[in-house]
């Protein structure tokens, strides 16, 4: 090997190699989703809901009870720009005032509407009597 491809070649790996640590440094040390306890189990009504905000406090959320042992999350901000969405309750939906994006409110899935992509839906966790959410499902 000539000192020219040498040199090539070393600093082709040592490229790679600089790559990979950074790769492997941001993996290990990403922002990560915080444990927020979001209520008390019982706290809301079989069939009813709460506003809560995760991960920070300009991102609400809704935490619905659709049976006794039974929670799931989703974020309030619509998926299309962003506007509030609502729960209705008699039709086990989430619907948008801004554009008329309609969103099921058994897994967030999109129903109609300019909506892009589904409302996400946080992970919760039941620890003694606290519900808490602990991060967002992957889409
Ligand atoms: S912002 Fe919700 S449908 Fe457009």
């Amino acid at each position: 090997m000539t000192r020219r491809g040498f040199n090539l070649w070393f600093g082709a790996a040592s490229v790679v190699a600089l790559a990979g640590a950074l790769v492997a440094y941001w993996q290990k040390h990403k922002p990560g989703y915080p444990t927020k306890i979001i209520a008390q189990a019982g706290e809301i009504p079989v069939g009813g809901s709460k506003i809560f905000t995760y991960p920070a406090d300009d991102r609400p959320c809704f935490l619905l009870r659709p049976a006794e042992d039974t929670y799931i999350a989703f974020s309030r901000l619509c998926t299309h720009h962003t506007c509030p969405v609502f729960y209705q309750p008699a039709d086990h939906i989430f619907t948008c005032p801004c554009h008329g994006g309609i969103f099921s409110a058994s897994n967030g899935a999109v129903l109609d509407g300019p909506p892009p992509k589904p409302l996400p839906q946080l992970i919760l966790e039941r620890r003694g009597n606290n519900i808490v959410a602990t991060g967002f499902l992957q889409t």
